[in-house]
C-alpha cells in the first residue's frame, strides 16, 4: 500500500512528519524543567499547536511530569473555561480514573464530575455539574489546590489564551494570575495568535500577567531546511520534486507552514511523481478554484471599499503606506479616512494583519486569489 501522506494537516502526526523547531522545542522543555511560564505567539496557523504537541511527545516518558494540553478557543466565560480546566485534569476515562475523581472531589468541593455514556459513541464521558451557589472563583481556587497537591511536576499549555480577554467576567486575569502564582509544582505554556492582545497582556506594566512568563514568538521555519524536509519527503516513496519547485512553493506560500504543508500534501497526491514548477503553478490555481466558494463568501461578509482595499492590499503584496496618496489614488479608493476606517475593520476582522513594516492579508491563498482577480 502506498505511503501515507507526509505532508500532514492535522495538528500534529508525529515527529517524523513535524519539520524542524529544534531550537523552539529546546527553548520550552528548558523552560518547563526551571519552571518558567512560557508564552508562544505567532501568525495564525504557523505552527504554536504542533509545536506544543511535539513537546509533549518528546515528555510523555518523563515519569515526573504530568501534562495538560488544553484548547480554550471554544470556552466563552469563566466557568466554561473551569469546566474545561477540570475536565481535562480528571482525564479520559479509564481504570485510574475513579480514584481520580474521588480524590478531585475531596477537594475541589464545588464541582461535581459525573462519568456519563455518550449516546452516540457509547463510550464513558466525563461531567462536570457546578455545586449549588459554588462561586466559579471558588472552583478556580480548589482546581488550583488539587494541582497543588499533586507529587508530579504539573505542565498546562493554555492554547488560545487570549480568548480569556473575552469573558465577560472583568477579573478574568487577575484572578488567574493570582491562583497561578499560588502554584509551585506547576508550569504555564500560554499560547495564541493574537499578538496584540497577548503581547499586550504580557508586557503591559499594570496588567496581572505583566513579565510573569518568558515570550516566544515562533517565527518562519528555516527556508533551506523546509527545503530539505520537503525534498526527503517526497525522495522516500520514490518521487522527485525539482529545485524550482521547491522555490516556487516556499516564495508562493512565504513560508508559512500550513499554506506550505498544503500545497505540498496536495503535490504529493497527484499521480504525477515527478514534480516540476509547472505542476506546482498548476496545483496552487487548483487550490485556488477550490477555495473560490469560500473566497466570495468573504466578500459578502465586507463593505465593497474593505474588499476593494483588500484585493490591492494583495496586488501589491502587502503596503507600507496604506492611507499614503499614491495607494489610494492608484486603485481608486476614496479619501484616507475611509481607508483608515475600512483597514482598522479589516485588522478586526483578522483579515489583514500588521507585519513589521507592512499591513499585509492574512490568508495566503486568498491573498493569491484576490491577487489574480484584480489582474483580469
Ligand atoms: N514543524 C512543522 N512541520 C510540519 N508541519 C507543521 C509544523 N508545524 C505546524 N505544522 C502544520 O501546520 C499547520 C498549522 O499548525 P498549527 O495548527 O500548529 O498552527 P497554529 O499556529 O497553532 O495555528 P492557529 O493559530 O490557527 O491555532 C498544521 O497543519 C500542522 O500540521
Ligand atoms: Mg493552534
Amino acid at each position: 500500500m502506498e505511503k501515507d501522506n507526509p505532508f500532514t494537516l492535522s495538528v500534529y502526526a508525529g515527529p517524523a512528519y513535524f519539520c524542524d523547531r529544534i531550537i523552539e522545542t529546546e527553548k520550552i522543555i528548558s523552560a518547563i524543567e526551571n519552571h518558567r511560564n512560557i508564552t508562544l505567539i505567532s501568525h495564525r496557523r504557523m505552527g504554536k499547536s504542533g509545536l506544543i504537541k511535539h513537546v509533549f511527545h518528546k515528555l510523555r516518558n518523563e515519569k515526573k511530569l504530568s501534562l495538560f494540553y488544553i484548547d480554550i478557543m471554544d470556552t466563552e466565560d469563566l466557568s466554561g473555561f473551569i469546566n474545561l480546566i477540570a475536565k481535562e485534569i480528571i482525564g479520559k476515562v479509564d481504570k485510574s480514573t475513579m480514584n481520580v475523581i474521588k480524590v478531585f472531589s475531596t477537594i475541589v468541593k464545588s464541582l461535581r464530575p459525573k462519568i456519563s455514556i455518550d449516546q452516540l459513541t457509547g463510550s464513558p464521558q466525563i461531567e462536570i455539574s457546578v455545586q449549588h451557589d459554588a462561586a466559579p472563583e471558588q472552583s478556580l481556587t480548589e482546581i488550583f489546590e488539587y494541582l497543588q497537591k499533586q507529587e508530579k511536576h504539573v505542565i498546562i499549555a493554555l492554547d488560545e489564551f487570549q480568548q480569556i480577554t473575552n469573558y465577560p467576567e472583568k477579573n478574568v486575569e487577575a484572578m488567574l494570575r493570582k491562583s497561578i502564582q499560588q502554584l509551585s509544582n506547576s508550569t504555564f505554556i500560554f499560547s495564541g495568535s493574537q499578538k496584540h492582545l497577548l503581547l499586550s497582556m504580557f508586557s503591559n506594566y499594570g496588567r496581572p500577567f505583566y513579565q510573569s512568563s518568558e515570550l516566544l514568538n515562533l517565527l518562519k521555519i528555516d527556508k533551506e531546511i523546509y527545503k530539505t524536509f520537503i525534498l526527503s519527503a517526497f525522495k522516500k516513496t520514490n518521487r522527485t520534486i525539482d529545485q524550482s519547485a521547491l522555490k516556487f512553493i516556499l516564495n508562493q506560500t512565504q513560508i508559512h507552514t500550513f499554506y506550505v504543508q498544503y500545497l505540498c500534501n496536495k503535490l504529493y497526491s497527484l499521480p504525477q511523481k515527478d514534480i516540476n514548477e509547472k505542476i506546482a503553478a498548476d496545483t496552487l490555481l487548483d487550490i485556488l478554484e477550490e477555495n473560490e466558494v469560500v473566497y466570495f463568501n468573504y466578500k459578502t461578509l465586507l463593505t465593497r471599499l474593505q474588499f476593494k482595499l483588500l484585493e490591492a492590499i494583495a496586488k501589491e503584496r502587502g503596503i507600507s503606506k496604506p492611507t499614503s496618496k499614491d495607494f489610494i489614488g492608484k486603485y481608486k479608493l476614496g479619501t484616507p479616512s475611509s481607508v483608515k476606517t475600512a483597514l482598522v475593520s479589516l485588522l478586526k476582522k483578522e483579515m489583514v494583519y500588521l507585519d513589521e513594516s507592512k499591513t499585509m492579508v492574512y490568508d495566503i491563498f486568498f491573498a493569491k486569489w484576490l491577487e489574480r482577480r484584480i489582474q483580469s
